[in-house]
């Protein structure tokens, strides 16, 4: 300790949490040099992502200013729509974009306590200033013994996702048959679980037989692994031979060339994602699909969830009370290690995930 405090000004004394005590005129008053740590896109993907196209960086953030508090983020989400966004709105040396559930370690801003939690949406990084804009703090209704990476999973925007996206444009009626793709994932899985609440019969379809299992296990009434079933046209017909009314999409390319052909007339499709499509460098062309839109009367329609975000409350109350009752059971995939962010945010591209992908810090 004494030979690391060698390497700072003179009156600075080094603690074990890498802060620096700074001493004037006999005074002791604590200047928080904090190292933050970030991880930048070294240059734009090609593909799937690989670990070399990440960069760890490392800076010291300055002093708070009056207004302002210091945030230490505890569970980072990795998400898809980071892969298809880092092409549309970010540059190499970015920091990569993405949201944290972060702790207050300072604050200079009454409206901010030190020890609360908060989603933010600053990116891959350990620590940051902010002046408290685009801090939202967990919904009042938050339970002390639900784990606060919800924040960023069935009860953040995956949640929102799934029932915005199913509701209020599937708009599913009791009875009727809803099918989801990526139905392991953290919206799917909320998806298919969201339609049973609302009475109906749901078929979802994953990567791998553990997830297939897991599917059963939260109440899907038909699950099939995509990978290993000979037809995808016929697992289709097997676990719904009426065909579907509501599908949640969110794979794209031939899944969907496959599942538009199965819909019921006036059948209607959320289009949430297309995550089959965003490692294309060339964009893919297929089938063109309005004879089936037209002779089937359906609707499709793409939605960015952000479009109901004045109404997150709502839908965070609702989810909130579901995991209370028992009604809505969430997985998370953890990764342990800011470090191992960028195997995480791959890991869950290519499925090894069952429920919502998040670091721990
Ligand atoms: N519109 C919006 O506002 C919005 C918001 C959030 C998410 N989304 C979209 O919703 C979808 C799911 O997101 P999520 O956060 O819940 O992720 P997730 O499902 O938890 O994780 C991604 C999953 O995608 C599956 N996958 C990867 N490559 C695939 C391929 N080529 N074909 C089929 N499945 C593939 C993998 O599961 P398998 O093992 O099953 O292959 C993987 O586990 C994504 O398309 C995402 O972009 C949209």
């Amino acid at each position: 300790m004494l030979a690391a405090s060698l390497l700072y000004l003179p009156g600075m004394v080094l603690d074990l949490l890498g802060l620096v005590t700074c001493r004037t005129m006999g005074e002791s008053s604590t200047i928080k040099m904090v190292k933050s740590k970030s991880w930048t896109m070294v240059k734009h993907f090609e593909g799937l992502p690989k670990l070399e196209d990440f960069k760890l960086e490392e800076k010291e953030l300055p002093p708070l200013k009056d207004g302002e508090l210091l945030l230490e983020s505890v569970f980072l989400s990795v998400d898809p729509y980071m892969r298809p966004y880092s092409k549309r709105i970010m540059k190499p040396g970015d920091v990569m974009i993405g949201s944290q559930v972060a702790r207050v370690v300072e604050s200079k801003n009454p409206a901010f306590e030190v020890g609360t939690y908060h989603v933010t949406n600053v990116g891959w990084t350990t620590h940051f200033i902010s002046d408290g804009a685009g801090v939202h703090s967990l919904p009042k209704e938050w339970p002390e013994n639900l784990p606060r990476s919800l924040a960023v999973g069935a009860a953040g925007m995956p949640g929102c996702t799934a029932y915005f996206g199913l509701l209020e444009i599937c708009n599913p009626k009791e009875g009727e048959v809803v099918l989801v793709n990526c139905a392991a994932g953290a919206v799917g899985s909320l998806v298919g679980q969201i339609a049973k609440i609302k009475g109906c019969k749901v078929v979802g379809s994953a990567g791998s037989d553990d997830k297939v299992t897991y599917l059963k296990e939260i109440g899907f009434d038909e699950a099939f692994n995509y990978k290993t079933v000979s037809s995808l046209e016929e697992a289709l017909k097997n676990a719904s031979p009426e065909g579907y009314d509501c599908y949640f999409e969110n794979v794209g390319g031939n899944y969907a060339d496959v599942a538009l052909q199965q819909m019921k007339q006036f059948g209607r499709i959320s289009v949430c994602g297309a995550i089959s499509m965003y490692n294309d460098s060339v964009p893919a062309t297929g089938p063109y699909i309005q004879p089936y839109i037209l002779f089937k009367q359906l609707r499709m329609e793409g939605f960015v969830v952000s479009r109901w975000i004045q109404r997150y409350p709502e839908a965070q109350k609702q989810l909130l009370q579901w995991i209370a009752e028992g009604k809505l059971k969430y997985h998370e995939h953890v990764t342990n290690g800011f470090e191992n962010m960028p195997a995480g945010f791959i890991g869950m591209l290519t499925g090894e995930n069952i429920g919502k992908a998040v670091i721990k810090v």
